[in-house]
């Protein structure tokens, strides 16, 4: 697998970003780690320490867009930053999301990535080739849910289009100026975010598997990781079904009355 010596994660106190730190903590890497709660940060950091990572917390909301230049354009030489910083239904919700919500949702799911890949394709079109042949890369995390829209879950469902739809049309023309673009599509993974879900989720998988596969496929140059590939496939079939037909598959969630 590729060799990282600088790494930056946004959602590292938790989850799919706590998982990649770790997976990617090792003695002569520097992993710069962000997040709002400064405690469960602070554990992961300590985490990353013993495998003998060089860490620094980073204690940022992303939708701050000037802070976050300034975060990622001093933080140097850059192999690989992953903008994975999400939020779903909003504060433990677990019926559904309220209209409420939908600015948060689409300003921390879409402003927040962005606020992270454009800092970082910037610092990187001027940084020396790698030995693997890019500048550096970028992993933007979506969701499998970018490919349906799910009733109940508006807001994330069009965050997580957007910034998959920018990423991997982006990708060709970062990648003639030496610049790896990949969006992750996960299906559910457990982590905090889904702990709170009271529905089935098929295909459930532990966050440190998931963090293999998303380094894998970045490593293999990939634009797109939809992964399992049979929810990527069912995901599919459900965006291209009339929207009543797909409403009586997938009803909306009990008291998701969205106001
Ligand atoms: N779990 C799944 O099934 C699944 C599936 C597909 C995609 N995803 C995506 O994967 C990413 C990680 O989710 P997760 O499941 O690991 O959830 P999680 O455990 O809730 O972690 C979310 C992380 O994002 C950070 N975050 C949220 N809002 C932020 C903000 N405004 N500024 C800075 N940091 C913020 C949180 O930091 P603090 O807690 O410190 O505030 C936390 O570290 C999200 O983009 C999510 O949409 C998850």
């Amino acid at each position: 697998m590729a060799h990282y010596r600088s790494v930056l994660i946004t959602g590292a106190s938790s989850g799919i970003g706590e998982a990649l730190a770790h997976a990617l903590a090792a003695a002569g890497v520097t992993l710069h780690l962000s997040g709002r709660d400064a405690a469960r940060l602070h554990r992961v950091a300590e985490a990353c320490r013993q495998r003998g990572a060089t860490v620094a917390e980073q204690i940022i909301d992303v939708r701050d867009t000037a802070a976050m230049e300034a975060w990622i354009g001093g933080a140097g030489r850059l192999d690989l930053v992953v903008a994975n910083a999400g939020i779903a239904a909003g504060s433990g919700r677990t019926d559904g999301e309220r209209l409420a919500s939908t600015r948060d949702i689409l300003g921390t799911n879409i402003d927040g990535t962005l606020n992270t890949v454009l800092p970082a394709m910037e610092a990187m079109r001027t940084q020396p080739l790698g030995a693997d042949g890019y500048r550096g890369r970028i992993a933007v995390i979506a969701s499998i849910a970018a490919f349906v829209a799910i009733p109940g879950s508006p807001a994330y469902c069009a965050s997580k289009a957007a910034i998959d739809t920018w990423t991997v049309a982006s990708a060709r023309a970062a990648r003639t100026a030496g610049i790896g673009l990949t969006s992750v599509c996960p299906g559910y993974i457990r982590t905090p975010m889904t702990d709170r879900n009271r529905f089935p989720m098929p295909g459930l998988m532990e966050a440190d598997k998931a963090a293999g596969i998303i380094l894998r496929g970045i490593a293999a140059g990939k634009i797109r990781i939809a992964f399992p590939w049979w929810m990527a496939a069912l995901a599919r079939i459900g965006g291209l079904m009339p929207p009543r037909i797909l409403g009586k598959l997938l009803p909306t969630p009990p008291g998701g009355d969205p106001t």
